[in-house]
């Protein structure tokens, strides 16, 4: 059987991996608690699945442009310029399944065998995966919990070479939740105009951001980093809308001419109806949105407190997004069940197993000592999830 090696070599999402057994556990009736999801515990706001039910009622159930309708275009234009301050016209976003496809399409649309992509770590488990799908090498820049999780400018440009074609700037970071600050981000920019260098900036968390803080979107520094930048964003996380797989660009027109061609052979457009209520959500009441940020911001200072208050782990607040990376160092080479915590998936996998709470390893993110919780799950869980966190540790030899 011959197969593809590209294909082949690519390994599944840990995160959906850790999801889909909590799901699998969950439904053969144990009481597992789940902290590995990257989705908001909130239903779609009601104005989104009205507008939705109507598209169905009207029958605008067709066929659109593949790159999205003009309607979609537009409403996101408006979202850039009235939460960005960004101007962009309708031949500058192409609007896709989800923003995993708009990063692909990016990707897809800058790299030629062998370039180089930095991507700043602790990353998303799919940056890497998409950049080797694209023919590209990622180059990863670590960078640790002292530092906030954030590399060092001068990290950044040591891994500069004349290959180097992107970096990927998650601002809020997934999975540390961070957020770049504008003056590292003003550095960044200064170095990717120099070495014509494009900026793939994900700001899929950008409304997540918490402590009155706004988040900075790396477009808005000059025209001329506006650019050479491909913002990508999306639906999912903002609006509660993880199913309905809608994401956007923002690029040059020439860029998103390249992406929109490549989507009408790869996928044609993203579903009709998923479109027309993401007219809803972009130009709709914003309230929801406002109580969902409330809700995690919440839970959030409640997660960090209790977690540093439990001996043998630790954590550093989160500026966005609705994830923790929990410190387990301190348990490493510790004993459960004749078990030795080597790392950060046998730490999960234990947990899993005892106590019956899912979260993330952070090998797959690039850290080691670290593991993923999502706060994207009620405060109920987050207290029975920690509750059996203290028991998981008080059993550690
Ligand atoms: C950093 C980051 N970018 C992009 C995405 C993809 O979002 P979408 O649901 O729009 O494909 C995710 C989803 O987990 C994410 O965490």
């Amino acid at each position: 059987m011959y197969l593809s090696k590209k294909f082949s070599s690519i390994s599944p999402s840990a995160t959906l991996a850790i999801d889909s057994k909590f799901k699998a556990m969950k439904a053969e009736g144990i009481d597992v608690v789940g902290f590995g999801a990257g989705e908001p515990d909130f239903p779609t706001p009601r104005h989104i699945k009205d507008a939705a039910i109507a598209a169905i009622e009207n029958n605008m159930t067709t066929y659109t442009p593949a790159s999205g309708t003009l309607a979609v275009k537009e409403a996101v234009c408006c979202k850039f310029k009235n939460e960005n301050n960004l101007e962009y016209k309708a031949e500058n976003i192409v609007v896709s399944n989800g923003a995993k496809h708009s990063l692909n399409n990016a990707l897809g649309a800058i790299l030629n065998p062998g370039d180089e992509v930095i991507i700043p770590a602790p990353c998303w488990v799919s940056y890497p995966e998409m950049v080797l799908l694209a023919d590209g090498v990622p180059v990863i820049v670590n960078s640790t919990e002292e530092e906030g999780f954030l590399p060092t400018i001068e990290k950044i440009k040591a891994a500069v070479t004349e290959k180097t074609r992107a970096i990927i700037i998650n601002n809020p970071s997934n999975p540390t939740g961070m957020c770049y600050s504008e003056e590292l981000l003003r550095e960044i920019a200064d170095l990717c105009v120099k070495n014509n260098i494009y900026i793939i900036a994900d700001e899929i968390y950008e409304s997540l951001v918490y402590g009155g803080r706004k988040n900075f979107s790396i477009a808005t520094i000059s025209d001329e980093v506006k650019d050479i930048t491909i913002v990508v964003n999306g639906v999912s996380k903002t609006y509660a809308m993880t199913g309905w797989r809608i994401g956007y660009t923002a690029s040059n027109a020439r860029l998103a001419k390249i992406m929109g061609n490549v989507q009408s052979h790869a996928t044609s457009n993203p579903n009709s109806i998923a479109q027309h209520a993401t007219v809803a959500a972009l130009t709709g009441d914003q309230e929801p949105v406002l109580e969902m940020k409330k809700a995690f911001e919440e839970r959030r200072n409640h997660m960090v407190e209790r977690m540093n208050s439990i001996d043998g782990v630790s954590c550093i607040m989160p500026d966005g997004a609705f994830y923790i990376m929990m410190n387990i160092s301190a348990l490493l080479g510790k004993e459960i069940d004749g078990t030795v915590i080597t790392g950060s998936d046998v730490f999960a996998e234990k947990f899993l197993e005892v106590e019956k709470v899912a979260v993330v390893p952070g090998k797959s993110f690039g850290t080691d000592i670290h593991v993923r919780w999502s706060y994207a799950t009620s405060m109920e869980n987050i207290d029975k999830g920690l509750d059996r966190l203290e028991a998981f540790i008080a059993k550690l030899k």
